[in-house]
């Protein structure tokens, strides 16, 4: 089905949060290194950055290198983290001009230095954009974000009695983002892989069986309109004549 011909959908998260999975898969199947997958995969992020704006979503978040991913070999590692230099170098003025604002989601430490300098600027050059918050979750693990925040709240002397959950989120990473409304995982897994543990609390959950950097504007489509047809409690009985959701219509 053309573009043109897509229904509309009757509502749109305003938070949609992807693990771009199977890009050495990709490559594999094409006989190509395993980083000319990333490479591809990072392509493939400009295209759903504009169609994500297109659609009108809020927050784009993606899983681009984890905690985890520093036991990759040694080269895939260095090529990662050229490839995310890169982006954020070669991609700043267009993703400035195109409003899109840039948060980074992660530890800080561990981070080199000239990479730590390039995410900075970029968050500190668009920190007043507002058409799109591209939120990078780089060396990013949800079990030592919650961790982390559970120091500095001791670090400050938050006292246990004034611990509560919005207090917690104001020492997350994604502080003032609201909770994502879709998690995407491509390439067919049904992990979380510590993505979002705490966010992802009342996420709405889509696995494709579709590579990363084959996953274009219409699988996107797809998963927007699946997320469109669900029905969110939020652990609760909604009355029969409350409206379906209490994210945005369309
Ligand atoms: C998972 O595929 C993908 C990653 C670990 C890295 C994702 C990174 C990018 C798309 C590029 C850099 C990001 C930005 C923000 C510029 P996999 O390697 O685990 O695939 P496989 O499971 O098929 O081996």
């Amino acid at each position: 089905m053309s573009k043109t011909n897509w229904p509309p959908l009757s509502r749109i998260p305003r938070h949609v949060a992807i693990i771009m999975d199977g890009n050495g898969r990709w490559a594999q199947a094409r006989g190509l290194p395993r980083l000319a997958g990333h490479r591809a995969g990072t392509e493939n992020l400009r295209r759903i950055l504009q169609a994500c704006t297109d659609f009108g979503i809020e927050v784009l978040t993606v899983y681009a290198f984890s905690t985890e991913n520093w036991a990759r070999p040694e080269e895939e590692v260095r090529g990662l983290m050229t490839l995310l230099t890169q982006y954020v170098r070669h991609e700043l003025d267009n993703l400035d001009r195109h409003g899109v604002q840039i948060r980074h989601s992660g530890k800080v430490e561990g981070i080199s230095p000239d990479i730590l300098h390039e995410i900075q600027r970029a968050v500190e050059r668009t920190r007043h954009n507002n058409k799109i918050i591209l939120n990078v979750a780089f060396n990013y693990g949800g079990r030592a974000e919650i961790v982390d925040a559970a120091r500095r709240m001791i670090a400050d002397g938050v006292k246990p009695e004034e611990v509560t959950d919005a207090l917690f989120e104001k020492y997350l990473y994604t502080a003032g983002l609201p909770d994502p409304d879709l998690i995407i995982r491509t390439a067919g897994e049904m992990r979380l892989s510590n993505f979002l543990i705490w966010q992802a609390a009342y996420a709405e959950y889509y696995s494709s069986p579709v590579y990363w950097p084959d996953f274009d504007e219409a699988e996107l489509y797809k998963a927007l309109a699946e997320y469109a047809r669900r029905e969110r409690k939020f652990g609760r009985v909604p009355s029969p004549d409350e409206p379906k959701t209490t994210d945005r219509d369309a």
